[in-house]
């Protein structure tokens, strides 16, 4: 909608700049009045302070840096930054102490005289600007005084070249910067967009007798004291989803007895999509929106204007008309006509990003999920398909169910080679010059390997059967014999591709790898004498670095087969099965446990030295925890385990139906089942023991007084040194255990 509206605007007036900080200020009055109370969220998390604030006017989030004794001085400084989803828009204002040293500066937010770290600001549209000015305002407390070294205004993403960049400004965005003293005393810094409509006000107001703000030569200074900040933009905001509308009516009780994540699933939430994370990405990504949808359905409200939904028809709008890829990332807001503007188009258009090739898969998974499970979803088939795109004007005239065929025909055509014929070459690769395209998307994450192991042995299969189930249900307009030819692929997808992957270690070779790996990498025990069996498990790649066919990295993803499948060939599952619960059962580095969680990544059985100097407990995908996949493990565990307990006399028709209504060898293989079992609880005592990081996407280990011992990812510099990337206080994904828990029916 967003960058639709604002092309209308191209021929506007250009809003007045500054000037008016006390009517900025004061103009709360004329705000329409919310049906609903704001939604007000303060997270501490030093040196960082994060608070949210929402209405039906505006949504953003501000944080506060202030560094602490220990903080490393060359990275923390005192900093301003506000965040709207809007656009993925925002400002940031970096501090330096005047007539001190690093570090001597601190700031902070205290409250305003009603008692709230944060208010809204409401500037009713004015002649020629066709939206209200809103952000958000708060008192700001200098304890020394400070000079503004360098402001940013306009897109999240610039305020991330330079935070994560090589310091990256750009003096087109940089130069645009006014800076205007008000005649209360005020100062004002202000910048029209790269759309000549848009500004971004930022305004500091002396809110104490010895306050005062000077601007000299473009600087900013301040004495010590406190200052009334205004941030706000006059950018379409989004349609915020209240908590009780994300959830559905069976589930409003989470939002008293989990306040803190539904307040942030509801921060995250809109009917146009859903939001990866506060602040670093507010905005659209498919693969974090579709995998916190398949764990959160359950939850989730559902119907027209439901944030299942939002999460659905955020992707089908995105999709790649060309080839039916799933959009990753969009680039919306100023940044899109920044990046336009480099190709020298004169355009706001959304910009998206199709390099990752995982997302492709979830889509007809979380279709089926919805419109064909789903009572809710069965009704709203027609209209929902029946839209037509609006956001992504690239898919203009297109409606939803046209994008919807587009994206199940190319995984049917992806998949073909390898139904025909069963050889690596027929697999899914990366995309052509591209190092990461799936969820393990680091410079680390899968090794270099060319073909992942979550996409092929459990993505296109899961599609490949949502896609039958779906075009059954009518759901795909054209190609009708999907109905048969998913299926067959499908089966052979599932049947044929672990092995590719498979590594088997004999006992004594395992127990060898783990002692030397403890020898060069691990402070604790070696845990070799827990290895009573030979050791198996999938390789998390093929086709490494440094010419590895596997790339031998014992890791989480099984957790994608356990959750999306319920594979025929009985033979294969039980050892999949068995194998995968001893693996997660064992204490790493003989598996993947740990007192601080399960790691997504253990490369105790890599022959190659290099596999531990890349994964380590400082790499973003190396030995560290992730919230999200240890919910994906724990169901996914509890549906196979649900699949020894479904009576064998249902007669349905649905082929879905009719698998899960056989009950598969490993349930009566008595050590096997026992063994998902006891993994299943182990793993669950485990999720408990670390309640207090689960709402966090990732963190990490040291070993200290002989235990692993839970610490941020952000204090471990690493692997090839640098600093870690700053983050992101709530991630949708890490929402996902409001929907996962416990079944007692196995304790
Ligand atoms: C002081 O802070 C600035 C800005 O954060 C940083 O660039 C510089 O490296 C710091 N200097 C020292 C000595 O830490
Ligand atoms: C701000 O006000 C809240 C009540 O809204 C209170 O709980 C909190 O302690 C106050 N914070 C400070 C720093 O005074
Ligand atoms: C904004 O105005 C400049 C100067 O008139 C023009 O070159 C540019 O194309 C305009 N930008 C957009 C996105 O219309
Ligand atoms: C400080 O700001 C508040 C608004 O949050 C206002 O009510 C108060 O009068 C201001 N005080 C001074 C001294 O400017
Ligand atoms: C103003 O700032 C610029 C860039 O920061 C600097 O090069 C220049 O010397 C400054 N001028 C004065 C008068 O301080
Ligand atoms: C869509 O896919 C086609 C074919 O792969 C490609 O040429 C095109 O660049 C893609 N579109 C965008 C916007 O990336
Ligand atoms: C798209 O639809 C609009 C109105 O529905 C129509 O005016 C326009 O010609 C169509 N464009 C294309 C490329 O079909
Ligand atoms: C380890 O990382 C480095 C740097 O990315 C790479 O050159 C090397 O091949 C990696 N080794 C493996 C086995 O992934
Ligand atoms: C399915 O339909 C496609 C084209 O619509 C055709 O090329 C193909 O042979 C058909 N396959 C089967 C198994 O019927
Ligand atoms: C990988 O194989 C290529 C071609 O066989 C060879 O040139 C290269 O040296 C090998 N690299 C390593 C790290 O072994
Ligand atoms: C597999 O079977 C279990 C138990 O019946 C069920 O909960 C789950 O939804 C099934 N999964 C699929 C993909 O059909
Ligand atoms: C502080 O951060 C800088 C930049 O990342 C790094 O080079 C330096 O080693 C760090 N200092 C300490 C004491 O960790």
């Amino acid at each position: 909608m967003s960058s639709l509206l604002k092309l209308s605007l191209l021929a506007g007036v250009i809003a007045a700049a500054g000037g008016d900080a006390i009517h900025a200020i004061e103009a709360r009055s004329n705000a329409p009045v919310c049906p609903n109370p704001a939604s007000l969220l303060s997270l501490p998390d030093p040196p960082y302070s994060n608070y949210f604030y929402s209405d039906c006017n505006v949504a953003a989030q501000a944080v506060i840096t202030s560094p602490l004794p220990d903080s490393n001085l060359s990275i923390i400084g005192p900093r301003l930054i506000v965040a709207w989803p809007a656009g993925n828009s925002g400002v940031c204002a970096f501090f330096a102490p005047q007539n001190g040293v690093n570090g001597s500066l601190a700031i902070e937010l205290v409250n305003s005289t009603n008692e709230q770290p944060l208010n809204p600001v409401y500037d009713a549209p004015s002649k020629g600007n066709e939206f209200p000015s809103v952000g958000i305002q708060g008192i700001l407390r200098f304890n020394s005084s400070a000079a503004l070294t360098i402001p940013i205004l306009g897109s999240i993403r610039m305020i991330r070249d330079f935070t994560e960049g090589p310091s990256l400004l750009y003096p087109t965005i940089q130069d645009a910067v006014t800076f205007t003293s008000n005649s209360d005393g005020s100062a004002t810094l202000n910048r029209i967009w790269l759309d000549n409509v848009t500004s971004t006000k930022l305004t500091f107001a002396p809110n104490g007798t010895n306050s005062k703000v000077t601007i000299s030569n473009k600087t900013l200074t301040f004495t010590a004291g406190d200052y009334l900040f205004s941030a706000e933009m006059d950018y379409p905001q989004l349609s915020q989803l209240q908590s009780s509308a994300v959830l559905n009516n069976a589930s409003t009780d989470l939002t008293t007895k989990m306040l803190d994540q539904t307040s942030a699933l509801s921060f995250l939430s809109y009917s146009e999509k859903l939001l990866a994370g506060a602040w670093r990405f507010l905005t659209y990504f498919g693969r974090d929106s579709m995998i916190s949808a398949l764990l959160l359905e359950p939850v989730l409200s559902y119907g027209n204007g439901s944030s299942m939904e939002a999460v659905i028809g955020s992707v089908l709008e995105r999709v790649n008309r060309t080839d039916g890829s799933v959009c990753h990332e969009e680039t919306i807001g100023d940044y899109a006509t920044y990046t336009n503007l480099q190709q020298n188009i004169s355009s706001s258009a959304m910009i998206c990003d199709y390099k990752m090739i995982d997302s492709d898969y979830y889509l007809p998974i979380l279709m089926e999920r919805y419109f064909v499970e789903n009572a809710v979803g069965q009704n709203r088939v027609a209209a929902f398909f029946n839209q037509s795109s609006g956001i992504n004007e690239a898919n203009r005239n297109l409606t939803w169910g046209q994008l919807a065929d587009i994206n199940a025909e190319r995984i049917m055509r992806l998949a073909a080679p390898f139904a025909r014929d069963q050889k690596k070459e027929n697999l899914i690769h990366l995309k052509e010059g591209q190092v990461v395209g799936e969820w393990r998307d680091s410079e680390y994450g899968i090794g270099g390997g060319r073909i992942p192991y979550d996409v092929n042995t459990a993505l296109v299969p899961a599609a490949l059967r949502s896609i039958a189930t779906l075009t059954r249900h009518g759901i795909y307009s054209k190609r009708n014999n999907w109905t048969q030819v998913a299926d067959v692929y499908a089966q052979i997808w599932e049947d044929n591709t672990l092995s590719f992957f498979e590594i088997n270690v004999p006992q004594a070779k395992a127990q060898s790898l783990v002692e030397s790996y403890a020898n060069s990498s691990f402070a604790g025990p070696n845990q070799s004498n827990s290895i009573d069996t030979n050791v198996v498990y999938h390789a998390v790649a093929l086709e490494g670095n440094n010419n590895q066919t596997k790339v031998e990295i014992m890791n989480t993803d099984d957790c994608f087969r356990h959750f999306l499948l319920n594979t025929t060939d009985d033979a294969q599952l039980t050892s999949f099965l068995n194998n995968s619960a001893t693996n997660i059962r064992r204490t790493f580095p003989a598996g993947l446990m740990t007192s601080a969680g399960m790691v997504v990544a253990n490369p105790a059985f890599g022959e190659d030295p290099v596999y531990a100097q890349n994964f380590t407990t400082g790499a973003y995908h190396g030995t560290v925890i992730w919230s999200w996949p240890l919910a994906m493990m724990a169901k996914g565990l509890e549906r196979q385990l649900g699949r020894c307990e479904v009576t064998s006399n249902v007669s349905v028709s649905s082929h879905s139906k009719q698998r899960a209504a056989r009950v598969p060898a490993f349930c009566t293989d008595d050590s096997v089942y026992k063994n998902v079992r006891t993994a299943y609880n182990v793993l669950w005592d485990n999720i408990e023991k670390n309640q207090n990081q689960l709402s966090q996407e990732v963190w990490s280990w040291v070993w200290k007084e002989n235990d692993f011992k839970v610490t941020p990812l952000g204090v471990i510099p690493p692997p090839g040194g640098g600093s870690q990337t700053e983050s992101d206080i709530r991630q949708l994904w890490s929402l996902v255990f409001l929907a996962v828990t416990r079944n007692s029916n196995y304790q």
